[in-house]
């Protein structure tokens, strides 16, 4: 059942096109109207939300990083994200318009539970995003939106990551909708820019190639940094954590604006740093600054690996090994520059001669507070 692959990892990484093509079936129709059938959340009650917590752990709480960003602008709703075991332990400010979204792959985080118990005894509604059917997390909320990613038996969390951010989406696209908002041009051209991912994603895959001979030169490095912006930065802390569970690696992610408030003193000769760049597209300001990020660590001896779009020539001059992505919105796109950093732990990983599908220390889902 691993379809050929030597590990399950390797073969839930390429079936991330059809299992984003999956979790958008029947959910986008051709004039763009979306429908989120479990969503059990009435037209009316979504219209009174003032505030979303989104709740979650490890790679889902990624996910809901990169919600944030896109709830906030395409909504304008506030939105907090929060690890779920710090949650319920703070005295966290919650009611009735609070929309509480908890994002878990196996639906049995007893950290993400606990939090979803907590939040609904204070009466907020609780939506589930999750991927296995009649799980503890969904059956305890009021409404669910289910990922279509099929089962994922690699520990590491790669197809269910790429789904969770389409049905996060999904939902912030969903509420703008409904509460009318900027309701017209953006929202429907982002609409059918997230119906072509999984074009995206393949075309991020048929590339990637160089990415593992690079991840295998780096088997015996001892640490890897990773800097991004705004939606890019949660995508480096994705990159960093899938690099420490796999490869046993020390990694970290900062936002490539805190460098010059203390990180940068860590840049030495030959430190494999790896920058996301933003897209061009609506934010210009922040690829430029990241581009003298990156000219500014090269110039003090990192080795830069440049994840950038394609035919962004501006970073060229300065990356050592430049990854190329398709160009998407800014927003959409954490699922198209997510890809190359899983094939890269995943590979350092297999290059050191780790079980990737089964990495030391780590259960799938984490039934335990
Ligand atoms: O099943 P969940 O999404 O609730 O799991 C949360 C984390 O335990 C999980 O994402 C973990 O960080 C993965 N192993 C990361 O690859």
């Amino acid at each position: 059942e691993k379809g050929g692959y030597e590990y399950f990892m390797l073969k839930e990484i390429v079936e991330q096109p059809r299992a984003v093509a999956d979790t958008l079936l029947g959910r986008v129709a051709v004039d763009g109207t979306l429908t989120l059938d479990e969503m059990r959340l009435a037209p009316h009650e979504l219209r009174e939300i003032s505030k979303i917590v989104i709740i979650a752990c490890g790679t889902s709480y990624h996910a809901g990083l990169i919600a944030k960003y896109a709830i906030e602008h395409w909504c304008r709703i506030p939105c907090e994200v929060e690890v779920a075991s710090e949650f319920r332990y703070r005295d966290p400010i919650l009611d009735r318009q609070t929309l509480v979204i908890a994002i878990s792959q196996s639906g049995e985080s007893m950290d993400t539970l606990m939090a979803l118990r907590y939040a609904r005894e204070q009466q907020s509604r609780v939506l589930a995003i999750c991927n296995v059917n009649g799980s503890t997390i969904p059956r305890e909320s009021d409404g669910v939106l289910y990922t279509h990613a099929g089962p994922e038996v690699g520990v590491a969390a790669t197809k269910t990551f790429l789904t969770q951010l389409v049905a996060c989406y999904l939902v912030g696209l969903y509420l703008a909708q409904v509460r009318g908002l900027k309701f017209g041009d953006e929202i429907n051209t982002i609409i059918g820019q997230l119906a072509r991912m999984p074009e995206q994603v393949d075309k991020v895959l048929q590339t990637v190639e160089p990415v593992r001979e690079l991840a295998r030169s780096l088997a015996d490095a001892k640490t890897v940094l990773f800097l991004g912006r705004h939606v890019g930065y949660p995508v480096a802390m994705e990159g960093a954590l899938k690099l420490k569970e796999l490869a046993y690696m020390h990694a970290e992610a900062f936002a490539a604006g805190e460098l010059k408030h203390g990180p940068i003193a860590l840049i030495e000769d030959g430190l494999p740093v790896v920058v996301v760049v933003p897209s061009r597209e609506g934010r210009s300001v922040l690829h430029d600054k990241i581009v003298s990020n990156i000219q500014e660590i090269r110039a003090r001896g990192a080795r830069t690996i440049v994840i950038a779009e394609e035919g962004d020539d501006s970073v060229r001059p300065y990356s050592d090994t430049l990854i190329e992505i398709p160009a998407v919105p800014t927003l959409l796109q954490p699922i198209v520059a997510t890809v190359p950093l899983q094939v890269f732990a995943c590979e350092l990983a297999l290059a050191k001669g780790n079980d990737v599908d089964q990495p030391r220390n780590l259960a799938k889902s984490v039934t335990v507070e």
